[in-house]
């Protein structure tokens, strides 16, 4: 398995089964045992994709200690607008069955986004996440955290792939230390239609 290094040194596994649209009690706890199996060690989930515990239930299943996994999940918007990231995270924590987080993201840049990114530092600082980021933020999200005085995040996760090579935001956050993740790499299985690609 490869790993990027953060900013803060945590060791994030580059290659992540992401667990978007997967049905929480038909599919999920399958879904994640099969992809421990097959060596993925990263699974990203989030609140809003309401599998949380299909996910905590795979983890449990496929008997590799929790120590040795690497995951993530994020605040979704009615939170971060409502001023519950904190609620919101510990609601999470309980659905996965952990006491931590190694990643958490706040998932879109919605209204409130200053406070929450706030919040997500006191977690941070208390222990209970690993890295905290940011998902689908451009470069003026950003810039409005560092205008606020506020540490950058260690991961913004955005869409990205051949079709969508955003240069400009990766160039931005390279300077920034930023890791860039991203989601749907392969274009939700449209890059494969590509003859060009291949
Ligand atoms: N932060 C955000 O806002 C955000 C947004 C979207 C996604 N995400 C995260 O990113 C993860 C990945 O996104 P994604 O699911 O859109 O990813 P993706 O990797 O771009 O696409 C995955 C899909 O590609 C298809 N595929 C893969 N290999 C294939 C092959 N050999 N032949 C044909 N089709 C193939 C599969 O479709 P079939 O299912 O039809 O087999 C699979 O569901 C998500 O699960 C989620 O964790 C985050």
């Amino acid at each position: 398995m490869l790993y990027a290094t953060l900013r803060n040194k945590v060791e994030i596994p580059m290659i992540g089964f992401g667990v978007w649209k997967v049905d929480n009690e038909t599919e999920a706890p399958a879904a994640v045992v099969e992809a421990i199996k097959t060596g993925y060690r990263h699974i990203d989930t989030a609140a809003i994709y309401k599998n949380e515990e299909g996910v905590a239930k795979g983890i449990h299943l496929s008997g590799v200690d929790r120590s040795e996994l690497f995951i993530t999940s994020k605040i979704w918007n009615d939170d971060i607008r409502e001023g519950k990231t904190k609620e919101a995270f510990e609601d999470s924590l309980k659905r996965l069955q952990t006491d931590y987080l190694d990643l958490c993201l706040l998932h879109w840049p919605v209204d409130g986004f200053v406070d929450a990114w706030k919040d997500l530092i006191d977690l941070k600082k208390n222990g209970k996440i690993k890295a905290i980021g940011v998902s689908n933020f451009k470069e003026h999200h950003l810039e409005t955290l560092k205008e606020a005085g506020l540490m950058a995040p260690l991961i913004n996760q955005v869409e990205l792939h051949p079709q969508l090579p955003q240069p400009d935001l990766l160039d931005y956050c390279q300077d920034e230390g930023i890791q860039i993740e991203a989601w749907s790499p392969l274009m939700q299985g449209k890059f494969l239609d590509i003859p060009a690609f291949f």
